[in-house]
């Protein structure tokens, strides 16, 4: 693996290899743990042209627990708002010694002209594409569902909310169809379906009900509406709720043991309801720091290749 922009690309082996690296990362008490530095000596920068809360630090302590200096660059404040083209500002930053890029960008489609562009020797990251791809996010999801479910097989896994709009839910159906999981169902209101050829191996439903029944894992969507062309794709929100919310009440439909994951940010009391965002069920805060050790691995995968 030399860089790392779709789930799609890689097969079973490499996920496995992921997460089996990931899980070494992680101490008896689930935290992310320092190692040997293998990034010592090498920049990375976090490219961000979106905002993030999660991916952005996570790649952070990540890339610092590997001994990697971090520089973080943003829009607002870099000169790509005095007009700069994205592929200058990736080369002026190669010609400062960066050699890790991490890129998250709203529009879609940039990947190709910069790996045209950028020195052999950088490395790229996906961090998140328009509504095509977060792949980080859908490795981190797949080694949470697996530290509870043990394997993909025999689960039912339902990913519910804007579909139209999210890049987890496809690197994440990427994900569990490369893995064999058992039954992967997409369910969301009619006027949030996808393009259901983007969810191959999905099963697509606008029946919550019958979505939840027996389910495993649930994985709840927030509403972007910062990716609505629109305000008449803004859905009424206390009628989402209503209709698509995750309320405890829809909750006791799935499996006794079932888990609920939500990549973050929340919108609490739209797409999730507080109980149970909050509840024994929930494991949306491991999500986040099962990203560190996550990302750990994809980092020292991608290094270890170089040799
Ligand atoms: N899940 C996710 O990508 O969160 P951030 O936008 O905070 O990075």
């Amino acid at each position: 693996m030399k860089h790392l922009l779709y789930l799609k690309n890689l097969n079973q082996e490499t996920i496995t290899e992921i997460l089996d690296t990931a899980e070494h990362f992680l101490n008896h008490d689930n935290q992310p743990i320092g190692s040997e530095k293998i990034l010592q000596d090498k920049t990375l920068a976090n490219v961000f042209f979106e905002p993030s809360t999660r991916t952005r630090s996570s790649f952070q302590i990540a890339a610092k627990k590997l001994g990697a200096d971090v520089i973080n660059i943003d829009e607002e404040h870099s000169s790509r708002a005095k007009g700069e083209t994205l592929v200058d500002t990736l080369k002026s930053l190669e010609a400062m010694g960066v050699n890790y890029f991490v890129i998250r960008n709203k529009h879609s489609g940039i990947f190709d002209e910069i790996l045209e562009n950028i020195d052999h020797n950088s490395r790229l990251i996906n961090a998140g594409e328009s509504n095509i791809s977060h792949p980080t996010q859908g490795l981190l999801d797949l080694l949470t569902i697996r530290r509870h479910k043990k394997d993909f097989k025999n689960i039912k896994t339902v990913i519910l909310g804007d579909l139209s709009h999210s890049r987890v839910a496809r690197s994440l159906t990427e994900g569990l169809s490369i893995m064999g999981t058992g039954e992967i169902v997409v369910v969301s209101p009619i006027d949030y379906k996808p393009d259901m050829k983007l969810f191959n191996g999905a099963e697509y439903t606008d029946n919550i009900e019958s979505a939840l029944s027996d389910a495993d894992v649930v994985v709840t969507l927030r509403v972007q509406k910062e990716r609505m062309d629109d305000e008449t794709q803004f859905l009424d929100q206390s009628k989402y709720f209503k209709d698509y919310g995750l309320t405890s009440d829809r909750l006791k439909l799935c499996k006794k043991d079932v888990i609920v994951m939500h990549p973050g940010p929340m919108n609490r009391g739209v797409e999730i309801e507080n109980t149970v965002a909050d509840g024994e069920h929930s494991v949306i805060t491991e999500q986040v720091t099962n990203g560190i050790a996550t990302r750990m691995a994809i980092l020292s995968i991608i290094e270890r290749g170089k040799d």
